[in-house]
């Protein structure tokens, strides 16, 4: 089975219905590690109490990014991680990583990339007055949001409030992200 870490910068849904559906089989692979900037997440609390190892760092306490990459990419390696999954990790990879996960890191998007790329994308989408919203998956390159598309689903925003559009994102998400990860790993 194939080995991933979740990078995660705050509540971790996304990681537990990545968890969540390894546990009912939907998923066939294995979450090596939680990863996050945040020693105060969420996530860590739910790592913790699904038996799943984590890891977090500071960054502001090395000198670059350069280096705690440097760093992560030692203890992925370590641990034979062969991919990345980014569920909610608010901060860009820097070439350390992604010279070593080549086409092995993904990202979750709340909303129809490549609109609304970048912070807040639901709060943007409402903004915006935008008709339809959504959820992308993609890989990860150097830019905000901008890396290969591998899927979207999208639904129109209607009369509705910004409550209702991001539950509506975080139920799609929650089906979408592990269905896209046992296909790519399946490839
Ligand atoms: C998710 O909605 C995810 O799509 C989004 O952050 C949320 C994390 O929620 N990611 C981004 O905006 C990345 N640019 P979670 O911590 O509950 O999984």
């Amino acid at each position: 089975n194939p080995k991933f870490a979740v990078f995660a910068s705050g509540n971790g849904s996304n990681f537990q219905a990545i968890a969540d559906a390894i546990g009912d089989g939907i998923l066939q692979a294995e979450i090596v590690l939680v990863v996050s900037d945040k020693p105060q997440a969420y996530v860590i609390e739910r790592a913790r109490s699904m038996g799943v190892a984590s890891f977090s760092f500071i960054p502001s306490e090395f000198d670059s990014k350069q280096l705690y990459e440097q760093m992560l990419k030692e203890k992925l390696q370590e641990l034979g991680i062969d991919w990345i999954v980014l569920a909610g990790y608010m901060r860009l990879i820097g070439p350390v990583l992604l010279t070593a996960y080549e086409k092995r890191i993904v990202n979750i998007h709340p909303s129809v990339l490549p609109a609304f790329p970048g912070k807040d994308a639901i709060g943007q989408t409402m903004a915006a007055g935008a008709e339809t919203a959504g959820v992308t998956v993609h890989y990860v390159d150097a830019g905000m949001d901008t890396g290969m598309i591998i899927t979207q689903q999208s639904f129109a925003v209607l009369e509705r409030g910004r409550e209702e559009v991001e539950q509506q994102i975080h139920q799609i998400e929650r089906e979408l992200y592990p269905a896209a990860l046992q296909q790519l790993f399946d490839q």
